[in-house]
């Protein structure tokens, strides 16, 4: 079977596809739906447009934002220990995928694999780095995969005694609340099945200050990450978004220990989206994303609620971080 066809065996058959451009059909229904609610929201998988990915990467080269150097760190210091619990021959699957940064660390020490399937809802960022990885591990197999990891999904039944790795770094599990967090877990217990593991990175509850730089640096690089999905609703759906009346907000809740990032209208105004004129009131807000932080324990245990076994927990000097080892008992 070629790369391109098995790829597309592992997405669910069953889940719901729209014909033409579904990513932009998908962007319409969200974007409506959450404008229409109170208070106005727009699903935080949008950020991630061509442009979008590129200003990801370049926030996790930012001195505030400490997650991406500091996981990567971590998956350094213990990509051996990795390898040791990782039978020859099994298959990795990343989850949300991005650039495939920190895989390279376990792809240059993890023993022959059976191949990499990589999934992410950016066609850009995926296409950008299996190429790259395809250069860098000739030997290799890569399948990339363009879609939402909350979806069923099905390996290829030729993967059924094939040992599975999850892959979920970033803190993206983050970018779920708890409930939706337990869901996805879930999820990717049924897709890793019996036997596989979950090596899942999580950013740590800390100090107020270090999270408020991290989401809202001096550059300006995570206001311009935030503001792309207005640009984005502008070029993708023809929306009538004035970018400059519109400002980045990141706040922190530390009682649910979670950043919530923002748009805040900056006057009163009226945008023209998809046949619906939307009403802002000066100060209003669209919410468009949340970031938890989780203690180690309390990561644990909502592993523990979707059905998976926690292992070895990993962290950095300073806590600022953690990357846990989960397990999928028969
Ligand atoms: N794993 C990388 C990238 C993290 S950024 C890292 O650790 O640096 C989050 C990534 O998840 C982005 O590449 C984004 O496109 C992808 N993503 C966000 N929501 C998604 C969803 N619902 N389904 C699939 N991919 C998603
Ligand atoms: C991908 N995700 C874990 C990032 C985060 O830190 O929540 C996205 C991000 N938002 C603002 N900066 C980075």
């Amino acid at each position: 079977m070629n790369l391109t066809s098995k790829a597309a065996t592992i997405l669910d058959r069953d889940a719901p596809r729209d014909p033409g451009k579904p990513a932009d059909l998908e962007f319409a229904r969200a974007l409506i739906k959450g404008l229409g609610n109170d208070p106005k929201s727009i699903p935080c998988r949008f950020l991630y447009d061509k442009r979008g990915s590129e200003l990801f990467e370049q926030i996790t080269e930012l001195p505030e934002y400490y997650p991406t150097r500091t996981e990567t760190a971590i998956l350094k210091a213990y990509a051996e220990e990795i390898r040791e619990a990782t039978p020859t021959g099994a298959l990795l699957f990343e989850f949300g995928s991005g650039s495939s940064t920190k895989t390279e660390i376990l792809l240059s020490a993890l023993d022959r694999l059976a191949g990499y399937v990589a999934i992410d809802i950016s066609p850009s960022a995926l296409e950008e780095a299996t190429g790259r990885l395809a250069r860098r591990f000739p030997e290799l197999a890569v399948y990339p995969v363009v879609g939402d990891f909350s979806a069923s999904m099905k390996l290829p039944g030729e993967f059924a005694s094939t040992p599975k790795l999850g892959f979920f770094p970033g803190s993206t599990i983050g970018n779920l609340k708890p409930g939706e967090a337990v869901d996805l877990l879930a999820n990717m217990r049924e897709i890793l099945g019996t036997g596989s593991r979950l090596i899942i990175g999580a950013d740590l509850r800390k100090d107020r200050n270090i999270l408020l730089a991290a989401y809202d640096d001096p550059q300006g690089i995570t206001a311009a990450f935030n503001l792309n999905l207005l640009a984005r609703a502008n070029r993708d759906l023809n929306t009538s978004f004035d970018v400059s009346k519109f400002e980045h907000l990141a706040t922190y809740d530390s009682k649910l220990g979670r950043i919530d990032m923002s748009l805040v209208s900056k006057t009163a105004q009226t945008v023209r989206v998809l046949g619906h004129e939307i009403a802002f009131a000066k100060g209003e807000r669209i919410h468009t994303e949340h970031s938890h932080k989780y203690d180690i324990e309390a990561f644990r245990s909502l592993a523990k609620n979707a059905g998976w076994t926690p292992a070895r927990v990993w962290t950095d000097d300073k806590a600022l971080f953690s990357v846990h080892e989960l397990r999928n008992r028969a």
